[in-house]
């Protein structure tokens, strides 16, 4: 698929259906993050592939959260339950230390959002599904699959052939979003 056609196509799933994943579409997804641009190209992330059911039903309950009130409430999509279907759960992670830390700005959320965008893309343009799924207990995450305590857990991903796509989600017209020349002025 062409790059700008899966963009343009991009939508997040959430079921899967009960088909593997082929290894070399695995490993396509997996070298579109190793191609991501990153801080002084210091490559931050470490990814951890998680095939084992159980393991991945474990991942899935663990980033299930009824409702956390915090400084801004959150509650899980519930759509998410279906993720646990998925039959690969990427983990995605970050070493902080490994990334700029400049003017209260932590570049290692910027290296691994690219890195997900590309992992996103990669999956959706050789017909498969994914979720950036960034609510989750990160400290039993990090305990199940032997984390560092050092490393944050940015991002779940899991990916498996779709159920049913429908449309793609409504986005902010760009007379919302851009301005020309100077802030407030309409494009
Ligand atoms: C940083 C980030 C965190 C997200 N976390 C979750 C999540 O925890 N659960 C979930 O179901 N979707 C999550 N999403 C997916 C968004 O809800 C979704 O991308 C958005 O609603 C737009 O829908 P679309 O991706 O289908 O276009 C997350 C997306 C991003 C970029």
């Amino acid at each position: 698929m062409e790059t700008l056609e899966a963009i343009k196509t991009w939508r997040s799933s959430r079921k899967f259906l009960d088909k593997p994943v082929e290894e070399e579409k695995l490993e396509a997804i997996l070298e579109a993050v190793r191609r991501a641009p990153s801080w002084a190209n210091m490559q931050c992330w470490k990814l951890v592939v998680v095939e084992d059911g159980e393991t991945r039903q474990k991942l899935a309950d663990l980033a299930f959260v009824e409702a956390y009130f915090g400084p801004i409430g959150y509650k899980s999509n519930p759509a998410q339950k279906g993720i646990a279907q998925a039959p690969v759960v990427i983990v995605l992670c970050a070493d902080p230390a490994k990334s700029g830390n400049l003017w209260e700005q932590q570049y290692y959320m910027t290296d691994a959002g690219i890195a997900s965008q590309n992992l996103m893309l990669a999956t959706h343009a050789q017909g498969l599904g994914t979720v950036f799924v960034g609510v989750f207990e990160e400290d039993k995450i990090r305990s199940l699959l032997g984390i560092p305590r050092e490393i944050r857990i940015v991002g779940l991903f899991p990916v498996g052939y779709p159920v049913d796509q429908g449309e793609t989600r409504p986005r902010k017209a760009l007379g919302e979003i851009v301005y020309s020349g100077k802030w407030g002025e309409s494009f």
